[in-house]
């Protein structure tokens, strides 16, 4: 039975395939290898979120779920201001987005193994970007909605991916209901671009789903 591409410690033998991408105008090339999510193509919604992303940014931002690195080295080389950090759970996921960042020669990067915010507790972000896991189920999504609501800066963005057919709605209406505000940004291919922004004015909302860190940039 083949792992999910969300094992911790994959044992698949390796498979490794090369994926070659002109995003934003600029040559990309990415190693994939088997038990990491989408390994034969640009997803079409990973795609769809880079595209959308409100690129350049500054300061600290986040590519929660990270897989082999594409959304993480796309807003790097595009924010050479910024600092990008990227997550996952998968350890071989994370080694392929190490490597692929050095080829693709983005040096503002730092990439973390581990589950969900746990390895950049502590820091404000500008921008989280996420393919995040939908089959590792609405409990791990949701709480990820919550939590980065803690983690962004007040002026700061959630930007988030999902199939329409795999609770896209749903999933904007979750953010709605923590951040206070939700927008389409771009829908395509089946998929929904959503984007909530931290606001002042709704601190007091999501106070309950679990406040938010002292001081922005900080780690
Ligand atoms: C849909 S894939 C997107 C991967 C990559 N961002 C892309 O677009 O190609 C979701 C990623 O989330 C990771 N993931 C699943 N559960 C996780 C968790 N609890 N903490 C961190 N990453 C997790 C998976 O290993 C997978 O790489």
């Amino acid at each position: 039975m083949p792992e999910h591409y969300f094992t911790e410690r994959p044992r698949a033998e390796h498979r490794p395939l090369e994926i070659r991408e002109n995003l934003f105008g600029r040559p990309f090339m990415f190693v994939t290898d088997a038990a990491v999510f989408s390994r034969r193509r640009l997803d079409p919604g990973t795609r769809l979120l880079i595209e959308h992303l409100p690129l350049p940014v500054t300061g600290n931002a986040l590519d929660l779920g990270c897989g082999y690195g594409p959304v993480g080295i796309v807003i790097a080389s595009l924010s050479p201001e910024a600092r990008v950090w990227m997550v996952d759970i998968n350890e071989r996921a994370v080694e392929l987005a190490k490597r692929n960042a050095a080829a693709n020669r983005v040096a503002n990067v730092e990439v973390r193994q581990g589950d969900g915010f746990t390895p950049v507790v502590g820091i404000a972000f500008s921008l989280i970007a996420s393919n995040p896991p939908i089959r590792a189920g609405k409990r791990v999504v949701y709480a990820w909605v919550e939590q980065a609501y803690a983690h962004l800066e007040p002026g700061g963005r959630l930007v988030m991916v999902a199939r329409t057919s795999q609770g896209a709605r749903t999933l904007a209406r979750h953010m709605e209901a923590v951040f206070g505000n939700v927008r389409e940004i771009a829908k395509g291919s089946g998929y929904r671009v959503i984007q909530a922004v931290r606001v002042p004015a709704t601190d007091a909302a999501a106070g309950a789903q679990g406040g938010s860190i002292a001081k922005p940039g900080t780690e």
